[in-house]
């Protein structure tokens, strides 16, 4: 990895700002002055200061949980739990889950502290698949079907984009939505007056919920993962 890039990863300068700090001879690898931003290093390998002090190398920290129900999808909640109060064991500076899920929701969420991996999963011009296992209080028709798989109006500006639904049994389905709007699949079903009952996410563009992992649990994304998220 290049030094300039380390640096700036590490929050220790603006990109702008690093040849700057490199110039004055701030910064020493293996107790060497570097000025060169180029000059190649391996983070977890070479010892890199800046003004005296090692700066560790630490990685974007990626996790893929398992939400409950009952816990909210934020950093912060005066009444509940969040997705955050599972993850306590882990250093959670920086951490906050990728969009929301519902309270009553489960299923996968994915927690970092990547800012443009999250805005790049969220952004709707990317139109990430999202895939749901949906359990609804009565039978869904096939005309119901047809209607949110073309693009339903639930009151918003501008109608849902098409989606996909695979039928389970007739009141159990997947849907697989390529945008995040505010209980978006709950509000899709009423809109064909059926209730969600059960709503349980399946998969987040390339990564599907592991089956291991039950309710309030977690892991860390495989490196796999990580790259097919991030297309690194
Ligand atoms: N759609 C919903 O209605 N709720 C969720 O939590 C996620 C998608």
């Amino acid at each position: 990895m290049r030094l300039d890039k380390f640096l700036s990863n590490m929050n220790i300068a603006s990109r702008s700002q690093v040849k700057g700090i490199l110039k004055a001879g701030r910064v020493r690898v293996n107790s060497k002055v570097e000025v060169k931003g180029d000059a190649k290093i391996d983070p977890e390998v070479d010892c890199i200061e800046f003004d005296g002090v090692r700066v560790f190398y630490e990685l974007y920290r990626y996790f893929m949980l398992y939400k409950p129900q009952g816990c909210v999808s934020a950093t912060k909640d005066r009444l509940s739990d969040t997705v955050l109060d599972i993850l306590k064991e882990e250093n959670t500076d920086g951490l906050f889950p990728v969009g929301r899920l519902d309270k009553d929701t489960e299923g996968l969420l994915i927690i970092t502290n990547d800012g443009k991996l999250a805005h790049e999963l969220l952004s709707p011009a990317k139109h990430v698949d999202k895939k749901y296992y949906v359990t609804l209080d009565k039978a869904i028709d096939d005309e119901s079907i047809s209607k949110i798989e073309g693009g339903i109006d639930i009151g918003d500006d501008k109608p849902c984009l098409p989606c996909e639904i695979e039928k389970i049994e007739s009141d159990k389905v997947f849907i697989t939505i390529r945008e995040g709007r505010f209980h978006q699949v709950k509000r899709m079903f009423a809109a064909v007056g059926l209730t969600v009952t059960y709503l349980k996410r399946i998969s987040m563009g390339a990564v599907t919920l592991d089956e291991n992992l039950q309710p309030g649990e977690y892991r860390r994304l495989t490196d796999e993962e990580i790259k097919s998220l991030t297309n690194k």
